[in-house]
């Protein structure tokens, strides 16, 4: 059955590590072993210069009909004063928000291979395996009201943090569906001593695990103690339950127990649609070099395939190869302890050939 994706390139380091995506999805249809289609379409800055709306009507009709969705990254500091709603980030958050993708899942490995690229010791990160599952469509991010006054003397600006019991009950759910299949440990991380969002997290949480997983041990954290936790003994942790602010902060930081930011991919799902990107931005620093690692990206098409199109064949023959140019030592710029690193599109090539290896 023919699938279809969209692809979102969006902007900075975006279209970079897309192109290397669809290398890797042509490769994969010549051999014949998937019968994808793509089209492209806009989010971001980019959207912004060619329709002035981060998240153009067309693209969301387009996002809506697909499988699924495949994005770059979004931002260029061009549209980093403009108004809320003409920020390239609100694009993504509109998208997130129409798709209903509540649950975001921020896989946490180590490569073996770079226990020397991580800014940790590498007994501290060798065999970890964590899941960050992050709600993604509450909380500060979208609660009302929300602004600027600017009729008081001293202007002052202001969000709302909401969280309602179902929409915690999903998300927890979902990390303790998720727990079962791993080694049933869930940390859930709030901020319970200070925060009542976070204390009916706690209570919420604390009442699914007893009433539908009593397998599953649990432990509350509370976000400061996480964020040292995760530096100190990161293989404390299996899921990692939280909300979408905690979630954002904590998983930049655990990134970095990879070695590299360039390494994470994300799901994004809802029980109808689905988005994969990479946890990095678009980095406009280091855009249009050929410098950008494209592993997250290509990682995040192996998710796509284990979770969209439940070929955990696919999924995994991508990991391998990604793990296999790895252990070759080869690495891109960030990865690399030396001067010796290959451009974007040469690591592209050399997951390729290593797809080729295994399917000939
Ligand atoms: C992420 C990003 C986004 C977020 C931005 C780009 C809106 O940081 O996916 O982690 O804050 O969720
Ligand atoms: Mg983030």
């Amino acid at each position: 059955m023919k699938n279809n994706i969209l692809l979102l390139p969006g902007d900075g380091v975006g279209p970079e590590i897309m192109t290397e995506a669809v290398k890797l999805i042509n490769c994969l249809n010549m051999h014949k072993l998937t019968d994808i289609s793509y089209e492209y379409s806009d989010i971001g800055s980019i959207a912004l210069d060619n329709y002035n709306a981060p998240l153009p009507e067309i693209t969301l009709t387009k996002a809506l009909k697909a499988d699924c969705v495949l994005l770059g990254a979004i931002g260029t500091p061009k549209h980093d004063n403009n108004p809320r709603e003409l920020k390239p980030e609100y694009g993504l958050l509109c998208l997130r928000k129409a798709l209903n993708l509540y649950v975001n899942v921020r896989p946490i490995l180590s490569f073996e291979a770079l226990s020397n690229s991580s800014s940790l010791k590498s007994e501290i990160i060798s065999n970890m395996d964590i899941l960050i599952v992050r709600e993604l469509i509450g909380d500060i991010y979208f609660g009302e009201p929300r602004g600027f006054n600017t009729d008081s003397d001293d202007v002052y600006a202001y969000n709302t943090m909401k969280y309602s019991k179902s929409e915690i009950t999903r998300i927890a759910n979902f990390a303790f569906d998720a727990a079962m299949r791993r080694s049933k440990k869930v940390t859930s991380v709030d901020k319970a001593n200070v925060l009542e969002t976070s204390q009916l997290w706690r209570e919420t949480v604390t009442d699914i695990a007893s009433s539908n997983y009593n397998e599953i041990d649990l432990k509350h954290m509370y976000v400061d103690n996480a964020a040292m936790q995760l530096i100190k003994d990161p293989k404390q942790f299996d899921v990692i339950l939280t909300s979408n602010m905690f979630g954002d902060i904590l998983s930049d930081e655990a990134s970095m127990l990879t070695g590299s930011i360039g390494m994470l991919p994300s799901a994004s799902l809802s029980e109808k649609y689905a988005l994969y990107e990479p946890i990095h931005g678009s980095a406009p620093d280091i855009a249009n070099q050929g410098i950008v690692n494209p592993l997250a990206m290509i990682l995040s098409c192996a998710m796509m395939f284990e979770f969209t199109f439940n070929n955990k064949k696919i999924s995994d023959l991508i990991k391998n190869s990604v793990n296999e140019v790895l252990k070759n030592g080869i690495m891109t710029k960030d990865l690399s302890t030396s001067n010796h690193y290959i451009s974007t599109s040469e690591m592209g090539d050399k997951v390729i050939e290593s797809i080729n290896q295994s399917v000939k």
